[in-house]
């Protein structure tokens, strides 16, 4: 018998309708889109408005949009992970939510947060459940209404994110295309570098940390900055190493969407010259965290070839990093 792996069968994505360009934010707070177009290669983000609406809206509509194109029954999917930074609520779980909105009834769920790596450690645990034989259909869903936790008085980071969604279907593939290889690291060196500090059981909401907003994210973009080169540039050439790829074998890099300078620096420490071949969009949606990654596949899809190889390379708090090689399994 043939070894199973787990492949990307489809892929979905949402956005959010309005959007918040550096123009409008040089009117909230003291910046520029000189500034914020050299430092980070961001133009405009996508902001959820509705404010009764949080990430569970954004993950059931890219759910949908893979539901829509390829006609799944969602009674079939065995599992529903939601990889999030920003669930609806502390309890209960959002996954669990979305399965139950799209129909998935026959699925459990559960939510797996990883800051800017959930979606790639999610692709790992979805992709352990396949190769082992035990589910059949996984539905990963990476997704965060950012807007949520962000100040818009703090100008060193409302500059970077963007609420957004995406979401892919992993499915058993006998002819050795999908996962191929990760890396996937963390270390708490990083735990003061980029953090919420208020709202979880080491310091739960009082009027004080609401007053000194200590709900809001607050990073020291310096540190993390230094961090995301050198460790995502790091596993990203390893695997390359361990898998005997050259830069003419990677056919895409699929880098978490943080900052321009972090992702060329990531593609050059790759020795990827073809800037066709670094996926971006940045420019259109700003940091959306867990949605950075299956929002790069749905943008770019119809590019992908099957056999295509793509190396996946992604870096968060916590700080969480990795790297994963996958080979494409269908032409669109
Ligand atoms: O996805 C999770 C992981 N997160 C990341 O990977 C983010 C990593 N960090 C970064 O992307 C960058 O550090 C930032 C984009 C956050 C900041 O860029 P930087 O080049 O590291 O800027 P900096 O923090 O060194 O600040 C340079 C200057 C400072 O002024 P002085 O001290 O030189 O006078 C800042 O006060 O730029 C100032 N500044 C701004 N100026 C205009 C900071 N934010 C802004 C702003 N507009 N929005």
């Amino acid at each position: 018998m043939s070894k199973i792996t787990a492949a990307i069968t489809a892929v979905g994505a949402y956005v959010p309708e309005d959007i918040l360009t550096n123009k409008m934010l040089e009117e909230m707070v003291d910046t520029n889109d000189e500034w914020i177009t050299t430092r980070t290669g961001i133009k405009e983000r996508h902001i959820l408005k509705d404010p009764n609406k949080g990430t569970s809206y954004l993950a059931i509509q890219a759910a949908k949009d893979i539901l829509r194109k390829t006609n799944l029954d969602p009674k079939e999917i065995d599992l529903v992970i939601m990889a999030t930074a920003t669930p609806d609520m502390p309890v209960a779980s959002t996954g669990v939510h979305v399965a139950t909105q799209i129909g998935a009834t026959n699925a459990f769920s559960y939510d797996l947060q990883a800051a800017c790596s959930s979606f790639l450690y999610g692709m790992s645990t979805a992709a352990a459940y396949i190769e082992a034989g035990r589910y059949k259909k996984v539905l990963l869903i990476g997704a965060d209404k950012m807007s949520s936790i962000i100040d818009y008085t703090d100008r060193t980071t409302c500059i970077i994110f963007g609420d957004g969604a995406g979401a892919v279907l992993m499915e058993p593939n006998t002819e050795g295309l999908g996962l191929q290889d990760e890396i996937l690291k963390s270390d708490s060196i990083g735990r003061e570098s980029l953090k919420i500090e208020a709202g979880g059981s080491l310091m739960p909401p009082t009027e004080e940390t609401v007053a000194r907003k200590l709900h809001f994210v607050q990073q020291d973009g310096k540190t993390v900055f230094k961090f995301a080169v050198s460790n995502m540039a790091g596993v990203s050439e390893q695997i390359m190493k361990r898998n005997d790829l050259s830069n003419e074998d990677v056919n895409w890099l699929v880098a978490h969407q943080a900052n321009k300078r972090i992702i060329d620096a990531t593609a050059n420490r790759m020795g990827l010259n073809d800037e066709d071949k670094v996926l971006m969009n940045i420019q259109r949606y700003g940091n959306t965290t867990s949605a950075t990654l299956p929002l790069l596949l749905s943008d770019y899809e119809k590019n992908f070839k099957k056999g295509d190889n793509l190396i996946f390379a992604s870096f968060g708090g916590g700080f969480t990093w990795g790297a994963a090689y996958l080979k494409w399994a269908y032409n669109s």
